[in-house]
Order: C-alpha cells, then structure tokens, then sequence
C-alpha cells in the first residue's frame, strides 16, 4: 500500500507540486475555452499530479438524480459508458458535501459499480464535491491503481480543484447568459445547465450534429453516446455492444439514428430487438433514414425539404373535416359546461381549424394566439416566443388548439411556457395526431384524426408555405427523384 508521496518524494517537494498545478489550473478556471477542454485540462493535470490513473469531472442532474461524466482522464470507453451514476448509490455522501475515500472500491458498498471498477483496476477513490453558491452541482473523482490512504494535504488539493472547477462551470454559464443578452431578440432567463454547456467533441456523422441541433432549438436535453449496452457474451467476456446515439433524460428516451441504407437497417434492428429482449426498461426509438428526412423537411431542409410536390390524393374531404370538428365542439362544450374556455391557438397552423372550431362550442369562449420561432429560420438558436398572450392566463381554463401534432416537441415547449403561468386547467385539441413520429409525449385530451406518417397540407397545414387554403386535408408526394 502507497502513502500519496510516492517513492523517493518528499512531503516539501508534494505540497510545492500541488501548489504549482493549483496555480495553473486558476488561470485556466477562467480562460476563455470552452468548458469542456477547461474541464478537460484539470482532469489531466489533477491526475498526473495526483501520481493517479484516471480523474474525471461529474456534473449532477437534478431532474434524474443522476451524475454525468462531464469529462475524464484515463478511464477508458466502456468504463465511462457502463450505466447511469444513481448520484445517491455512488459515492451519494458527496452530495450532501463530503469528502468520500474509498480504500477498496471492488468491496465498498458505496460504490455502484464495483465489479466494473475492479475490472476498469480502481483500487482506491476519492469524491470531492463540486459546490456553486451553496449547491452541490458535481464531483471530482481521483482514481488510483493501488490501494490507497489519501492524505489530507491531497483532500485540500483536490478541494480546491473541484472550487476552481465550480468557478469554470459558473464563468462558462455567465459567458452563454452574455452572448444570449447581446443576440437580438434573446429572451435570457436562467444560467443554461452546467451538463448543457458541455458537448461532445466532434459527432461521428453530420446528422447527428443536425439532430443535436434541433434538440437544443427545442430545449431538449440530450447526452451523446453515454451508455453501451453489451448484447452478446463470450464467457464472462463481451462480444457485442450497442451504444445508442442520443439520451434524452427528461424524456427517459435513446434516439439511434441511422441514416445508413434501407438494407443495412437490418442488422440494426437485430441489435434493437435484442437490446429489448434483455433490456425491457430501456425505451428506444430508431431514426430510419427516411424518418430524418422527413423531420429535417418538414424545417425546410433536407433532400426532401425544397422538393417539388404534387397533391396526390385526398386524405380527409372538406365534409370528414367539419363533421369531426363538430364533434369536438360537442365534447367540449359539454366537458367544460359552465366555464368559459379560453382558447389558445399556434399560428399559423391553426388559422382553418381555430374559427370552425370555436363556432362549434356553444359556451361564451375567448380566444388567443401566439407564434414561436421555426427551426429553419436560421436568425435563431433556440425555440421562442415571438407573439405573446395578449393577457394573463392564470386561473383560466385553457385549452390548446392546434392543426397538427407530429413530434411534440413544439406542443411540450409551449405547454410547458404556459403551465408556469398558472392557468386553472390545460388541455389540449389537437385536429391531427401523427402519433407514429412522435418523440415527446404529450397529453391530448381532443383528437381529431389520428393520420399516417405522409407529408399532410390543406386547411391551413403548408408545406413551404403553400397550400394552406385547400379546403380538405390531402397528401403530398415528392416528385420521383427528389423522394428517395
Ligand atoms: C406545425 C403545427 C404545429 C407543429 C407541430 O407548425 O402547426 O405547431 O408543426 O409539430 P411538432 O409536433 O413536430 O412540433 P409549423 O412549424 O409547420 O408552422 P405553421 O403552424 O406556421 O405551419
């Protein structure tokens, strides 16, 4: 067993090392990198001067009670992506504050996965925790290959790391509050999480930076690659892995995209299929390549996006429309019988339905719109209020219209802006449910049709801004060679 001195190193000589790597890790605290390769280079140097194999940075998840890998040094793929850190069974005392040593992590119970710690050759640990105006937002972690006692002069170096560590997070939210101050039209509100501010370094295709992208304009999280599922065994040893491309923890959701051929889907959904046969808690959704298409075209980008399209049949006629749009005036007029509903409407879906609707319910209703930000337009970086409620909503009965829900990512941003403005109630109308490309649940009290996964215009859906004024609901096809 090893004291921290190592051989042949005087206690002078230690203390004068850590003092000298403190020094430069406080400039790099405030440098004007980005925080992950600050985060990156006090890992680095904390572990080289801590003679340890590996040190990592841990940012907490409030909302999933979960540690993130924010960055590492010499902890290799696998061990990084072997499952969740539950941020109360590893190491959990560091959340309330303290200091936690570990002299053998492949026995100590406080270690979550200590057969993989054991395999990974941690011997020992210490968990410093990361405290930002009273809160504990992370923790640093030292690993070593030999089991050892930590001094206290290594528990005040690395105190004083994970301090310097908590200033880098805070330096890096202020920058992104200022930038979002200085952009036009920017709504700054609260500090972007400390998880959001680091992203991986480079994607492995450029669709998964685009979809990233879309992600953080809707203001969903999502952590790239962060666990490995070992499908297939060879003895104790694994043979096969999937490591899905996206999580996205406020939904609980894995996102694989493929943007690879039709035929080589194949042996993609092997692997999903056999992810869900031995993981059936884990809820995953495959991105085909025809899927992104679609999803970027409907933004206006993509093969598909400025493609020339023809109305190649009627999906819902003009009389299907009003007869099922009086219906659910029906419903909701009797649901919401002595109240008076305010309705809220998206523009500019919402301009067909709204008005036939609002005919249909026999109770004295007010109405309201707002508008949001697009995606496609590029003067944006995330989803925002670009027309507001005209008045206050709190104790009112609020119903949502809108023409169409397809991923829900626009419906979950704006419930979610409206909830905190305390109405009495909130509901939502949706005219179309296209439930097959959803990737956000949300609520839906009233549903007009439930439709295919086609591109749909008409009665006030567009596509590129044309054909808002059909009067029936049809499909549209790319023309041949722009549909593949
Ligand atoms: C449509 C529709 C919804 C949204 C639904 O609006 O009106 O608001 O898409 O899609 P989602 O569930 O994938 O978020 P669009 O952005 O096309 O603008 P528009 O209403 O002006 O046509």
């Amino acid at each position: 067993m090893l004291n921290s001195f190592g051989e042949g190193t005087t206690m002078g000589q230690h203390v004068a090392a850590y003092y000298q790597v403190l020094q430069e890790l406080a400039t790099e605290a405030v440098s004007g990198d980005t925080l992950r390769d600050t985060l990156a280079t006090m890992a680095k140097k904390t572990a080289s001067a801590m003679k340890s194999s590996g040190c990592s940075v841990l940012l907490f998840d409030a909302a999933s009670r979960r540690l993130l890998h924010a960055v590492s040094h010499g902890l290799s793929d696998w061990y990084l992506r072997k499952g969740f850190l539950d941020a109360d069974k590893s190491l959990g005392d560091t959340l309330e504050g303290k200091v936690v040593t570990v002299l053998d992590a492949a026995t100590d119970p406080r270690v979550q996965y200590r057969e993989m710690a054991q395999r990974q050759g941690i011997a020992s640990m210490v968990s410093v925790p990361l405290r930002q105006r009273g809160s504990i937002i992370g923790a640093l972690r030292v690993y070593t290959r030999e089991h050892r006692h930590f001094s206290t002069d290594d528990i005040a170096f690395l105190t004083a790391v994970a301090g310097l560590a908590a200033v880098a997070v805070e330096n890096a939210q202020l920058r992104e509050l200022e930038a979002a101050r200085d952009a036009m039209f920017s709504q700054p509100d609260v500090p972007r999480l400390a998880q959001d501010l680091i992203r991986p370094i480079s994607f492995s295709h450029p669709s998964e930076e685009e979809f990233a992208r879309l992600l953080d304009f809707y203001k969903i999280q999502w952590m790239y690659e962060p666990r490995s599922f070992p499908l297939e065994w060879d003895g104790d040893k694994v043979k096969e892995m999937f490591t899905p491309d996206f999580y996205l923890p406020e939904l609980d959701l894995y996102v694989e995209l493929t943007t690879m051929k039709q035929e080589l889907i194949r042996e993609k959904t092997r692997k999903l299929r056999r992810l869900k046969e031995l993981y059936p808690e884990v809820n995953i959704k495959l991105l085909t390549k025809r899927d992104y298409h679609r999803l970027l075209a409907k933004y206006g980008y993509g093969p598909l996006g400025r493609a020339e399209v023809n109305v190649e049949r009627i999906l819902l006629s003009a009389p299907q429309i009003q007869r099922r749009v009086r219906q659910l005036g029906k419903a909701i007029s009797g649901d919401y019988a002595g109240r008076s509903p305010l309705l809220i409407g998206i523009l500019k879906g919402v301009v067909c339905f709204m008005p036939d609707l609002m005919r249909n319910i026999s109770l004295p209703v007010s109405v309201d719109f707002m508008a949001i930000s697009y995606y496609g337009d590029q003067e944006t970086e995330s989803v925002r209020i670009i027309k507001d409620l005209d008045r206050s909503i709190a104790g009112l009965d609020v119903i949502m219209v809108e023409d169409i829900v397809d991923t829900g990512m626009t419906l979950n941003y704006v419930l979610h802006y409206l909830a905190a403005r305390n109405p009495a109630s909130l509901e939502v109308c949706t005219l179309l449910d296209k439930r097959v490309r959803r990737l956000v649940d949300v609520p839906l009290k009233y549903i007009g049709f439930e439709v295919p996964d086609e591109f749909v215009v008409g009665y006030g859906l567009d596509y590129n801004g044309e054909f808002r004024n059909l009067p029936f609901i049809g499909i549209v096809t790319p023309s041949p060679t722009e549909a593949k």
